[in-house]
């Protein structure tokens, strides 16, 4: 069975660019309830961590220095069928290929700098809302 949380980030681009408040509407408006919300930034021991899966590909070290590059909106998610929907809503990591109406389409700048991180799987969830939350944050 799916299950029904997902993490997120709001990248710096979409921070800088004054989208938080419409991209926190949208995830609201398409049903996410929210369970745990900071605005932070990321260290570059943190960034290095969270991206460990692409630390060989050519584009880590940009991905670390950009995702350090100014504030973050990191939360816990909760839906049915959370990591799933959450991905539909984001779009494709290339705002030239996502859906028309998704955040990314409207919000994001480029393949590298896409507005907003989603959980690809129900495991992975887990782990990144554990490491930007202790249990007391989350509700
Ligand atoms: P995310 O993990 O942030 O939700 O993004 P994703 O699953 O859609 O994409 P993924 O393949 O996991 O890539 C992680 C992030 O790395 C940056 N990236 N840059 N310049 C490039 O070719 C490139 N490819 C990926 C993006 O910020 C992407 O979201
Ligand atoms: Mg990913």
């Amino acid at each position: 069975m799916a299950g029904n949380r997902t993490f997120t980030m709001l990248k710096p681009d979409a921070i800088e660019n004054g989208y938080m408040g419409k991209i926190i509407d949208m995830i609201i408006q398409a049903g996410f309830e929210v369970k745990a919300m900071k605005y932070t930034r990321l260290s570059e021991d943190q960034a290095k961590e969270f991206y460990a899966v692409h630390k060989e590909r050519p584009f880590f070290g940009e991905l670390v220095e950009y995702m350090t590059s100014g504030p973050i909106v990191a939360a816990i998610l909760e839906k049915d069928n959370a990591v799933e929907d959450f991905r539909a809503l984001i779009g494709a990591t290339d705002p030239a290929e996502a859906a028309d109406g998704t955040i990314r389409k409207l919000y994001a700048e480029s393949k590298g700098r896409n507005a907003v991180h989603g959980s690809d799987s129900d495991e992975n969830a887990g782990i990144e809302g554990r490491f930007h939350f202790n249990e007391n944050e989350i509700f």
